[in-house]
């Protein structure tokens, strides 16, 4: 494999683990308000970041190499409302989804086909993720001041998350 793969690879597990630890970090904001529902549902994204990171982990090793981790970045901790969650998961994906992007263009020009039909999975997952963070931000801004809608809304995470 060419190296310059190997290390956006590696730096592709660091992103989906860092994505896994923003998500947690978003879970315990909405336990403690508390909206557990929310709280749920992120705490579900976080698994599925994780997965995501260890498919590339042993991507690496059937391909006969070391996995070489590097070190995750400490999430947000910090939010000013449930909007700002919403819309920083959004903008979070869209990141995700330039650096996959990013990833299969490299794997393109070193003509690296198995790295190439890898990747296909997750830019098909992309689509997914960005649709679903588009539409929770869309239903929170919907919903406005709205409360019980709110209340509503939560359960609804709750039932997607079960
Ligand atoms: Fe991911
Ligand atoms: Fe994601």
């Amino acid at each position: 494999m060419d190296d310059k793969i190997f290390k956006a690879l590696n730096e592709q597990i660091k992103l989906e683990f860092y994505s896994s630890y923003l998500y947690l970090s978003m879970a315990s904001y909405f336990e403690n308000i508390p909206l557990d529902g929310m709280g749920k549902w992120f705490r579900k994204q976080s698994r599925e970041e994780n997965e995501h990171g260890m498919k590339i982990f042993d991507y690496i090793i059937d391909r006969n190499l070391h996995v070489d981790l590097p070190a995750i970045d400490k999430p947000t901790v910090v939010f000013n409302s449930i909007h700002e969650i919403f819309l920083l998961a959004l903008k979070h994906e869209q990141k995700v989804t330039h650096s996959i992007h990013q990833l299969y263009e490299l794997a393109m020009e070193q003509k690296d086909y198995a790295t190439k039909v890898f990747l296909e999975w997750f830019i098909t997952e992309q689509v997914e993720e960005e649709k679903n963070a588009q539409d929770n931000l869309d239903l929170i801004q919907l919903i406005g001041d709205d409360r019980a809608a709110l209340l509503v809304l939560d359960q609804d995470f709750q039932k997607k998350a079960d």
